[in-house]
């Protein structure tokens, strides 16, 4: 092999066990952010329960954090992230990538009608739901059971 060709091929492997890297910090920021959400709704099922005062400005907090965290949620299932850092992501988010991305602007969309809507206790018993159940709507379809 010529000198050339040597420095050539070690710079492609390079390459790609960089890229094996980044799919695994991808799969671990979706994984990330998914966590920190579920998180933040602990609080709002609390209060949906009553075992936690209910608190307008805590809503609307994890209401934005929800509508600038899933916004980014399409970016974060990159060819290539398919397997690995025991994703549970189906396939079939790679195969209707533009259904999956719409599922998420559905519920981007709940996000957005319930944080117009909510004003008050009563509000947000009736509203608060609607928005959670576009998590499992996504879950259903495109998230493997836990193993
Ligand atoms: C558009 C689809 C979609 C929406 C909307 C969505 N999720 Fe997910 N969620 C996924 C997928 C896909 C995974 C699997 C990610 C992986 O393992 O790579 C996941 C994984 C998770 C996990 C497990 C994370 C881990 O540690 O492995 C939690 C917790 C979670 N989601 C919570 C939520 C909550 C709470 C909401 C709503 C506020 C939500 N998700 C909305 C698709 C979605």
């Amino acid at each position: 092999m010529s000198r050339e060709l040597l420095i050539a091929t070690a710079f492609v492997a390079g390459l790609s066990s960089v890229a094996a890297v980044a799919q695994n910090n991808v799969i671990a920021e979706r994984q990330q952010l998914m966590k920190q959400n579920l998180q933040a709704n602990r609080t709002m099922t609390n209060m949906l329960k009553g075992t936690e005062p209910f608190d307008l400005a805590k809503v609307q907090a994890t209401l934005k954090g929800f509508a600038t965290d899933y916004h980014k949620l399409p970016g974060l299932f990159p060819p290539g992230s398919e397997t690995g850092g025991e994703t549970r992501a189906l396939p079939k988010i790679w195969a209707e990538k533009a259904k999956f991305d719409q599922v998420n602007a559905d519920f981007e969309k709940a996000v957005s009608v319930a944080s117009a809507a909510i004003k008050d206790e009563a509000s947000f018993k009736v509203e608060f739901p609607k928005v959670v159940a576009n998590c499992d709507t996504c879950h259903d379809a495109y998230r493997a059971p836990r193993r």
